[in-house]
């Protein structure tokens, strides 16, 4: 019980198979009323799918979706009081942009009157005014997405849904949407479920950001969460970029001091990790460390050393990224040097021993 009592969006024990394939084996989900929640992970795990249920596009197999307090789950796309953008946007080519945004409107038959002030209002909020008369063909590739948003934000639905609709815009494009995307959630206030493989999305735009690997969730959190207290390695390595390196080690004292050791490097555990460690006992774990938390020199105390063979440095400015090897194993790190610094080499570097990870190594879970 309790689907259809909650504002927002609702998922109770959904479930989905095609044919004999079950994608989605069991999946449950509770967005609150004007939350921006992002869906992520590697293609094929069943992000698009999980948004087509809640559009009303695709039939659960089993279980419920609540949408503003209303069951839902069996109710067509048009009675669920939600607007999807998609990644690949079909605009009129003949329609002028106004026209564009007011179809579905036109087509519902809404008043003159409020299709024109709708339009402009949402017109405005997306920076279109000055496009409202031209046809897509003499728009760039960001003009057309916020076109397509804006036939979404015109129908002012009680809950957006986004199916990666960045991913066919170039990299810079990508990331001054991504703001526009924030701000426009900002001035709707409108409960927003958005689907990417991007991590970087994912952790720019979320309120809360849902993990997903092959039709599972694995974390719920906010990307801070996500981030500082990843429940397992593929949350680990899936968040943050580059990515986190696994290290095989083992737990050692010494004089009362615990320490993650393997081939080539002895990291002592911060006091946040020594509880935790201990009561996994002698059990073998992965360190987890995250390229940003490693320095060129030891800042304070925290910092521990550990010796790099450098294969390849990049510059990229202020800092550089290592791919090297401690103990003949590939680690990624990125060291802040400053942009005048010559590229790196091998020799000793410096890790900030709070943010060390630890994993068990058998099942991958956070320690
Ligand atoms: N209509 C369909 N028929 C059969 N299999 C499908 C269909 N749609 C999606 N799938 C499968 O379901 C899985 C999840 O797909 P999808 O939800 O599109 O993943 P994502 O959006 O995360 O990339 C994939 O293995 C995909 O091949
Ligand atoms: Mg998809």
């Amino acid at each position: 019980m309790g689907i259809g009592m909650n504002a927002g969006v609702v998922l109770e024990g959904v479930t989905k198979a095609f044919g004999p394939v079950t994608v989605i084996p069991e999946l449950d989900l509770s967005v609150a009323e004007g939350e921006f929640v992002v869906l992520v992970g590697p293609s094929g795990c069943g992000k698009s799918t999980t948004l087509r249920m809640i559009a009303g596009l695709e039939k659960v197999t089993k279980g419920s979706i609540s949408i503003a307090g209303r069951d839902v789950t069996w109710e067509r796309p048009k009675a669920r009081d939600i607007a999807m953008v998609f990644q690949s946007y079909a605009l009129y080519p003949h329609m002028n942009v106004a026209e564009n945004m007011s179809f579905a409107l036109r087509l519902a038959g809404t008043p003159k009157a409020e299709i024109a002030d709708r339009v402009q209002r949402s017109a405005e909020m997306l920076e279109l005014t000055p496009y409202l008369e031209r046809k897509p063909r003499d728009l760039s590739g960001g003009q057309r997405q916020r076109v397509a948003m804006g036939r979404a934000v015109v129908r002012d639905a009680y809950c957006f849904l986004f199916d990666e609709p960045l991913s066919n815009l170039d990299a810079k494009l990508r990331a001054s949407m991504r703001t526009e995307l924030a701000l426009l959630h900002q001035k709707l206030g409108r409960t927003m479920i958005y689907v990417t493989h991007d991590q970087i999305e994912a952790m720019t735009m979320a309120d809360r950001i849902v993990i997903m690997r092959d039709g599972l969730i694995q974390q719920v959190g906010t990307p801070k969460e996500v981030y500082n207290d990843p429940v397992n390695t593929f949350v680990a390595t899936f968040i943050g970029s580059p990515s986190m390196t696994l290290l095989d080690a083992e737990l050692s004292e010494e004089n009362g001091a615990l320490s993650a050791a393997g081939q080539g490097f002895k990291l002592p555990l911060p006091d946040r990790l020594r509880e935790r460690a201990s009561a996994a006992g002698a059990r073998q774990i992965s360190v987890g460390l995250r390229p940003e938390h490693f320095a060129g020199d030891a800042i304070d105390d925290n910092f521990a050393p550990i010796d790099l063979a450098v294969k390849v440095a990049e510059y990229i400015g202020s800092s550089q990224f290592l791919a090297a090897e401690v103990g003949g194993k590939a680690i990624t790190a990125a060291v802040e040097v400053g942009p005048e610094a010559n590229l790196l080499s091998d020799g000793k570097y410096f890790f900030d021993t709070r943010r060390i990870y630890l994993f068990d190594r058998e099942s991958g879970n956070a320690l």
